[in-house]
């Protein structure tokens, strides 16, 4: 088969229905529940400094593009870099059990997505490749470059890969599109991170996967022992200048002394070949680069409700597991979250990504005072218009709702409460909330790059991250969908052909706290030095 058909083959077979859920395990087999935490016995561990708390950045700023002078390159910076984006935020527990919560959310927080850093000499930290261990919050040691080490000036790179089998032993053979879920919300933390820095963030687009696994090491001896693999995503370059060229990275790469052994998360584990499939029939080639990154610009967004340090923002970011169902939002603070979902050049978290946008939304409002309940779209790039337009029933109202620089449209005035709820798999919060949506993707490009489909869950991760940070701050809580019955939504939006397809559900609301839950600070007793 080929890899075109296997992907949209997957992507069909992975989708809920009303009356049939994806395929999955049926049952939760808790003594092989993987280990959330990936370690490499063996690897010299560097400890990180908890040093987020001086930061003086304020989320208001960083997302308009005023943004301090770039930190100093030093290990300190680094550490705040990690503690922001994928570190451990807090600890929850109940009756004995704990569990972890970190700044990047993840479905079920089963947290498949592991982060690296490659980097030249630093103050405090010898050049090399680190895998980093939320945990703990420390590096990992696992490579060192032998002479002569390549030249990695003005910048780091953060590496993200995700091991599959976390998020399969939960949710089977939908996980593969939660993974890369996830990877867009890592992507998008890091972004936000490095720019309460002063740090730009670009997608090496260019890399093949084959480049991010020699680099990261995922190549190295894992399928031997059982060891649940690592699958490459993407490369991050984090700086001012411009990243070094693929081949000297891979190069030194392979020359490079590497140390430690990756720890088994299960004993046991069950096979999902449509996973396997699925991967295997996205894997990115090298491509030409996209055009350079655009510099730092400032613009006049609306400012949110709450001016909350950035640092505060990142780590207070929640899932509410429950909304209120009364909550309301003034129309204005809508507006405001809806902003940056827009690209502007060099803002966060769209400095790195740099394919034009092929995710758009379709929007149930329920509580926004000034806007009439109902059906709307919010369109990330004009050129969907005619298409979505082309896709859906000719009955739809396309009326421009909101300020002009928002294309923000009514689609149908109507109370879409019970709608959203039945759609994201009867779940309370999406008809509780202030407003819910899903995430239409255009497949166009699917086929001919197959790569792209992965992508395409990153950008919706990525506009979910952005809402979650929005939520906060404007006073609200947020919640990733990604249990949805895919076609009831197209239904609902009369969308016909394959074009266009709903690949994530997001809602937002008045919180309600589970009271019976304790919270722990994120690294126990250990005190910011
Ligand atoms: C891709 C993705 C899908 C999710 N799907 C759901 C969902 O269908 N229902 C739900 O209640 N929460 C969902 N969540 C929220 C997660 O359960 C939550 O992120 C996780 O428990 C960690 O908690 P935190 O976000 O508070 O850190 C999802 C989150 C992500 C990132």
């Amino acid at each position: 088969m080929n890899a075109a058909r296997a992907i949209l083959e997957y992507h069909e077979r992975s989708k809920h229905h009303l009356r049939r859920y994806a395929p999955g395990p049926g049952y939760l087999d808790w003594a092989n529940q993987p280990d959330p935490f990936r370690t490499y016995a063996g690897a010299p561990r560097v400890e990180l400094e908890l040093a987020a708390d001086g930061l003086p950045s304020h989320y208001k700023d960083l997302r308009a593009g005023r943004w301090p002078v770039a930190a100093p390159l030093s290990l300190h910076s680094i550490a705040i870099l990690f503690e922001l984006s994928l570190a451990i935020s807090a600890w929850k527990s109940y009756r004995g059990t704990s569990w972890a919560l970190r700044c990047n959310p993840s479905s079920g927080n089963l947290h498949p997505t592991e982060g690296y850093l490659v980097a030249s000499d630093l103050p405090g930290l010898e050049g090399g490749v680190y895998h980093y261990l939320s945990r703990d919050h420390i590096l990992e040691r696992r490579a060192r470059w032998d002479a002569p080490a390549p030249v990695i000036a003005g910048g780091v790179l953060i590496g993200i890969a995700s091991i599959y089998w976390r998020e399969a032993w939960k949710y089977g053979m939908r996980a593969f599109r939660y993974c890369h879920h996830d990877c867009g919300h890592a992507i998008a933390a890091v972004s936000y991170a490095a720019a309460s820095l002063g740090w730009q963030t670009r997608m090496v687009d260019a890399a093949a996967d084959e480049d991010v696994a020699i680099l990261l090491g995922l190549d190295r001896g894992a399928d031997d022992r059982d060891v649940e693999r690592e699958e490459p995503d993407c490369l991050l370059w984090v700086g001012p200048s411009e990243p070094p060229a693929l081949d000297v990275l891979v190069t030194a790469a392979r020359s490079a002394s590497w140390s430690g052994e990756p720890n088994r998360l299960s004993a046991e584990h069950i096979q999902w070949p449509d996973i396997d499939r699925a991967h295997e029939a996205t894997p990115k080639p090298r491509t030409l680069p996209a055009s350079p990154a655009a510099p730092i610009a400032t613009f006049d967004l609306s400012a949110p409700r709450l001016d909350l340090a950035a640092a505060t923002i990142f780590r207070q970011r929640r899932s509410a597991v429950d909304f209120d169902g009364v909550t309301s939002i003034p129309a204005d603070a809508f507006y405001t979250m809806l902003e940056p979902l827009l690209p502007r050049p060099g803002l966060p978290p769209w400095n790195a990504w740099p394919w034009t946008p092929r995710v758009h939304l379709a929007l149930f409002v329920h509580r926004i005072e000034g806007l009439e309940p109902g059906l709307y779209a919010f369109l990330r790039e004009a050129a969907a218009l005619e298409s979505l337009k082309r896709a859906m029933p000719r009955d739809w109202q396309w009326r421009k709702e909101g300020p002009a620089r928002l294309p923000l449209y009514l689609l149908w005035p109507h109370d879409a409460r019970e709608a959203a709820q039945l759609i994201c798999c009867h779940q309370d919060i999406a008809a509780d909330s202030c407003y819910a949506l899903g995430m239409l993707a255009s497949f166009e490009g699917v086929e001919e790059s197959p790569w792209r489909y992965r992508r395409l869950y990153w950008e919706c991760g990525m506009i979910g991250q952005t809402l979650y940070l929005e939520a906060e701050a404007a006073g609200i809580r947020a919640t990733g969908i990604g249990c949805f019955f895919d076609d009831e939504m197209h239904r609902l939006l009369g969308l016909e052909g394959d074009e266009w397809q709903s690949l994530y559900h997001f809602t937002a609301g008045g919180a309600v706290e589970d009271q019976r839950l304790t919270t722990l600070p994120p690294y126990g007793p250990r005190a910011p030095r």
